[in-house]
Parts: structure tokens; sequence; C-alpha cells
């Protein structure tokens, strides 16, 4: 299933279910290290980060298993061992077991993480903040090591948002001894997710979807159930693909309420968009309008990781529009791949794109280089006229449970070779 083949040009029609959150449900799957009871965690995406983090938590001697609207996991005996391999290089999310098992065990080793190939992605703010609170890294071979002989609270001031920062700080500090609060922290709604699984097991976390969390510590935590929420990054991809294509959809559960500047992006692009009980109903305006500024921000603004799928439908607006990446310093590699299929996007620098508008697409082979510049390829594929191959797919399974099925059931012609 390497490569995604897309006849173009179909107006998308219809309703689509959105996925459990990738950015959710991966730091929850860390946190259930840090009770010896067993956890629930429904609506979890079958996706390929999901199966990478299932296999490390078994190395860590965990018992999990997939039930049938989620993951079950038994984490009563934890045996620490060097966290390594393709699992660990490939996922930066992997990161969060740092936290995690410096709570649960006192100590942990990682092979340095990789992630996705979209910036230099430094890890500094993880070790300073974790150093604060008692624990020593040392760094050798490829591999971190820390451990603290008594891992206590701290006040943490992050210099910006870091999302994974601030999860690690969370899963470090609800078994540390006394309080954390962290000043600066990120506000991303998958936080918020983290801090509730973590709440429903008797964790005190205040100032959840804030910039200042407070952690109490020291509470001995129970398993829990909890239900991973819908992927507003999936929810925001459809959308895209919705616009480029001049469709009419309803993204059923969609996170509309986490969605606010993405709507507003589709609506200046000229798609309607509407909330309803059921999710978000939209319908676009048949050509894509160019933007004059889409700036990438730290949640609740424009979310990097649709800045491609994004990109992708400015191509085909006529008229020109500026895109401005204000996270990753790498995040604009799909134009390259987007310009073989007609379209004129201009790098400025590593953070900002012109994109002067083609008009149309054409279809072409491409290559996914990155998960979410290989969504955003997809969208290409089914805006252009003609037929599309997007390899290197194995990137788009990493955060997508079913693209092809999905957008085949808005009526696309498509399907994974
Ligand atoms: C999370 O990555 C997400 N990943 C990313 O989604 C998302 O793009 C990103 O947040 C921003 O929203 C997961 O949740 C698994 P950061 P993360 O730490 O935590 C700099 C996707 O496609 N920084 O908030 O790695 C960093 O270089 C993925 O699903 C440091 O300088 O992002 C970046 O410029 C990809 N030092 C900025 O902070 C550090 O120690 C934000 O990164 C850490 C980060």
């Amino acid at each position: 299933m390497d490569s995604i083949h897309i006849h173009g040009g179909i107006a998308l029609q219809g309703q689509v279910h959105i996925q459990g959150s990738k950015n959710a449900a991966l730091p929850v799957l860390a946190a259930t290290l840090l009770t010896a009871e067993r956890s629930y965690i429904r609506n979890c995406p079958r996706i390929a980060d999901v199966h990478a983090m299932v296999s490390l938590l078994k190395k860590l001697g965990c018992h999990v298993s997939w039930r049938e609207d989620g993951l079950q996991v038994d984490s009563a005996e934890v045996s620490l061992g060097a966290m390594q391999g393709e699992a660990v290089k490939g996922m930066r999310s992997s990161l969060c077991l740092l936290g995690a098992l410096l709570g649960r065990c006192g100590e942990a080793v990682l092979e340095h993480p990789g992630g996705c190939v979209i910036g230099e992605r430094p890890i500094d703010l993880h070790l300073r903040a974790l150093e604060q609170m008692g624990v020593t890294f040392s760094e050798g071979k490829g591999m971190i090591r820390g451990a603290a002989r008594r891992l206590h609270g701290a006040r943490i001031e992050l210099p910006l948002p870091s999302v994974g920062a601030t999860e690690n700080i969370i899963l470090a500090g609800v078994l540390a001894e006394g309080d954390t609060c962290i000043i600066g922290a990120a506000k991303e709604p998958e936080i918020t997710a983290l801090c509730r699984y973590l709440q429903n097991c008797g964790a005190s976390i205040e100032g959840t979807g804030t910039d200042r969390l407070l952690i109490h510590g020291g509470t001995r935590l129970r398993g829990a159930d909890f239900t991973v929420p819908p992927d507003r990054i999936v929810a925001g991809t459809y959308l895209m693909a919705c616009i480029g294509t001049g469709g009419c959809i309803l993204l059923e559960g969609a996170p509309a309420g986490e969605m606010a500047d993405v709507l507003k992006a589709a609506s200046q692009m000229g798609a309607s968009c509407w909330v309803t009980e059921e999710g978000i109903c939209m319908q676009a305006s048949g050509f894509p309008r160019p933007v004059e500024r889409l700036v990438t921000m730290p949640y609740p603004g424009f979310p990097t990781d649709l800045q491609s799928a994004a990109l992708a439908v400015l191509a085909a607006a006529e008229g020109q529009s500026i895109v401005e990446e204000r996270i990753f310093e790498n995040r604009f590699r799909v134009a390259e791949e987007l310009n073989r299929m007609g379209a004129r996007i201009e790098q400025v620098d590593a953070h900002m794109a012109v994109v002067h508008g083609a008009g149309k697409l054409h279809g072409a082979e491409v290559e996914a280089k990155e998960l979410r510049g290989g969504a955003a390829l997809v969208i290409a594929g089914l805006m252009a006229q003609g037929e599309t191959k997007v390899t290197g797919c194995p990137y788009i399974y990493r955060g997508y449970e079913n693209i092809c099925k999905d957008f085949r059931e808005l009526g696309a012609r498509i399907a994974s070779v």
C-alpha cells in the first residue's frame, strides 16, 4: 500500500465520520503508564503511530489489546528497558514516554526520537524542564538517559508554548512530589484531552485550556475510561479537500469549537460553513479564492498541521496568496511536489511562500515526504484534472485511518495500491 491513485476533478459530496485524534491519543496512551490499574481508551484511531505506541507499551511490559471501540491498557507491571528502534526514531510522540517513565519508574532510556521531517525539532525545552524537576540526563550513542533520585515539582516557564514539552511536564508532574506550575504552557486541545484523562485517573490539575497549568503531584492514580476526541486536523484536511473540489459535505463529529480559525480561513477561501449538532456542514463556492495572508500560529491560531493542505487549495485559486509558517522551518517541502502538478508556489524563505494561484492543477506522479504534506498531495490529486499517483503513502497512514475510504464515501475516485 505504498501509493495512492486518484482520478481527480470530482466535487466531494456526502458525509464522512471524523476519526479519533492522533495527537490526543498518543500522549494519553503514554499516560496509561502512570497508573498500575487498567485503562480503557475509546475511539482510539487505528493508525500507524498508535500501533507504534502500542508496541512500545508492550515492550515496557504493559498488556495492551484492541477491543471493539478502543484499546485496553493494563500497566500493572512495567519493566524498564531501553526504548529504541523505528517506533521511537520514526515517531516524535515517543518522547512522551520520557515524562511518563520518569513519573512511574524514576528513570527512562530512550533513543533520540525523530518524527516528520518538518524542521529541526529540538528537545531542549523537554530536557531543561525535566531537569528543573530533579532529573539528570546523559546522552550518548543516540540514546538519552534520564534518572531522578527524587522527582519533584517546579515552577517552569516555557519560552515558547511547546505542545510536547507541556505534555512531558504534565506527565512527570502528576506523580512528582509537590506542585508543578507551567507558565507559558501550550493550549492545544490535545493537552486538555491529556489533562482530562489524568483527571479521570484522580490527578489534580488546575488551569486546563489556559497557558498556566498547576499540577498537584503525588496522588496515586487509578485506571480510567477515556474517549479520544475527534481529530481536528483530519476534519480540517477533509474541509480543505471540499473547498478545493468545490463540493458540499458534512464532517460528522468534527470538533467545530476547536476549529474557529480554520473555519475563518475556509470562509475567506470562499466556503460557507455552518455548525450543526452532527458536525460541520460546508458548501464550497466552486473555485477557491486566494487569501491575502494565511499565518500559522499556536492554538487557537491556524494550525501548522493544516498549512500544507491550505497551500494545495490556494495553488488552484485564481490570484496571489501569501502563506506564513511560524512554527516549523521545513514545512514547505511539499511545494516542489505541488509545482509538478502545475502549481506556482515560490518559497521566499523557510517561513514564507507566495502562491501565484494557477487556476487549476493537473495530475502527476508525486511523492509524500511527510505526513501532512502527503495529505496535501492527496487533496491536490482530488482537485487536479487527470490521474495522480502519490507515492510514499506510509507517511500518510501515520495519521489518517482510512483516507481513501473516507474520500470514496464522498464520491472521489481514489484507491491505495
Ligand atoms: C506537536 O508537535 C504535534 N505532534 C505536531 O503535529 C504539531 O505540528 C505541533 O505540536 C505544533 O502544533 C504531536 O502532538 C505528536 P512543539 P511537537 O513542541 O510537540 C520548537 C502532526 O502532523 N521546540 O509544539 O513536536 C519546535 O522546533 C504533528 O500531527 C523547541 O525549540 O511541537 C517548533 O518550532 C507533526 N524546543 C515549536 O517549538 C523543544 O524542546 C513547536 O513545537 C521543543 C519544541
